[in-house]
């Protein structure tokens, strides 16, 4: 993280560039130094620094739905599943239809339903710490960061844990168009993936209207506001969209929490011994290295011309919101590069703001919550094995490829 900006020029900034992959903060401290609203010929406009992008995320000229041509063009090259789950996700989708489906969605998906996971979120932890007793050392990703959101989505779901694998190879499988810029090539495959997920979520909710239980899916079908419920469409969209959402990202905060806490021996010492110290420690690696580094794979698009920084900024462009730039931006935190599970207050940009802010966050944060104290708690002598760590090469989810640790067990 210390590579230095003042020879980087930003006419030179390419997202498919691997060096800038590795290690993106030079380039975001440029970008906001230099150019804070970059246009880039492959992505559209680029903002980087905190108080823009808060304001986009914020601001009601700004949509997420793609306009024409670009939506015909999708329409034309993506599969019929992955163009029916881009025009009925949440994410995708703007007002009225977004205030319809977030309103019937959130409540079904309310606190005290994550809240009541706890306790089976703790079991199923406690048991996957089980198996890692005896050995002296194991990959985090593999291990916990992978298993723990999946084990949370099918508990919030309640499907069944022997299809844990099946939604992990869909999910993988789909994620893989959010990329940067956006990569044609991956998309038969999602296709694919997406057709038999969204088979897997009918069945589920045939099977739930038949006979409904105290979970999620149960709720969502319930779910009525002035006369008005989920179409089926929006249903299936919305089962898939919860666990895609969900499960790259919490395996990159609870991975990356672990090795920055790792990393800063002091922290780690603190989270393990206060159960207090936890949650601000996740707010800091959230603002420091959250997992998503730029906002809806979709990006913003103005319906109005709009200036930023005094640029005019026209109807059909889309914006790029580097979340994870903002979240490093000096005029908003002093010292962003260093990491400080005191640091107070944070107020940061990771599960973003304003309408679509992230609907799973509490469970996202509950799951890094509970798991990483535990990780500690349960390996005294854990050790990081690398002393650098590799990241996987995406511009979009910042996430560690592989995360080996030692137990100091034999
Ligand atoms: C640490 C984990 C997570 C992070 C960092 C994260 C981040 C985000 C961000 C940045 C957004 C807004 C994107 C935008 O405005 O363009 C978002 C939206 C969303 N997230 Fe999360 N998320 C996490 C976990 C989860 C979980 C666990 C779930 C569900 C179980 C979830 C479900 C959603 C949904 C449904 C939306 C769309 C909301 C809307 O458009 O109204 N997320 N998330």
């Amino acid at each position: 993280m210390s590579a230095d900006s003042t020879e980087l020029d930003p006419a030179d900034w390419d997202p498919r560039d691997l060096a800038f992959r590795a290690d993106p903060i030079p380039w975001y401290r440029v970008l906001r130094e230099q150019a804070p609203v970059y246009s880039h010929p492959d992505i559209g406009v680029v903002l980087s620094r905190y108080e823009d992008i808060d304001r986009v995320l914020r601001d009601r000229r700004f949509g997420v739905a793609t306009p024409s041509p670009w939506a015909e063009i999708m329409e034309a090259e993506a599969p019929p599943s992955m163009y029916l789950l881009s025009e009925n996700s949440l994410l995708f989708v703007d007002p009225p239809q977004h205030t319809r489906v977030r309103g019937l969605v959130a409540q079904a998906f309310n606190p005290r339903r994550i809240e009541e996971l706890r306790p089976r979120i703790e079991a199923s932890i406690a048991k996957v710490l089980d198996t890692l007793e005896g050995r002296s050392g194991f990959d985090v990703l593999e291990e916990i960061a992978w298993p723990i959101p999946i084990i949370g989505v099918t508990e919030l779901l309640d499907v069944p844990a022997t299809d844990q694998a099946l939604l992990h190879a869909w999910t993988h499988a789909i994620t893989a168009v959010d990329e940067l810029p956006l990569d044609f090539d991956v998309m038969p495959a999602a296709g694919v993936a997406a057709d038999e997920f969204l088979a897997y979520a009918g069945d589920l909710v045939d099977e739930r209207k038949r006979n409904p239980g105290d979970d999620l899916i149960s709720a969502l079908i319930a779910a009525e506001e002035d006369g008005e419920r989920l179409t089926r469409d929006e249903l299936l969209c919305m089962i898939v969209l919860i666990l895609l959402a969900g499960h790259d990202t919490t395996a990159s905060l609870i991975s990356t929490a672990l090795w920055l806490l790792l990393d800063h021996p002091e922290a780690a010492t603190e989270v393990r011994s206060d159960p207090h110290s936890v949650a601000n420690a996740i707010e800091e690696v959230l603002r420091y290295l959250g997992p998503l580094q730029v906002a809806s794979g979709g990006g913003r698009w103005p319906n109005e011309p709009v200036t930023i920084e005094g640029t005019v900024i026209e109807p059909g462009t889309p914006v790029r919101l580097l979340l994870g730039s903002a979240n490093r931006d000096p005029d908003q935190y002093e010292d962003p590069d260093r990491f400080d599970i005191h640091r107070s207050p944070i107020r940061h940009l990771a599960f973003g703001r304003g309408l679509h802010v992230c609907l799973g966050a509490a469970l996202g944060r509950l799951e890094a919550q509970i798991v990483v104290p535990a990780v500690l708690q349960r390996f005294p002598d854990l050790a990081l094995v690398d002393d650098a760590p590799t990241w996987r090469p995406s511009f979009v989810v910042r996430q560690l490829a592989t995360l080996p640790v030692s137990t100091g067990r034999s």
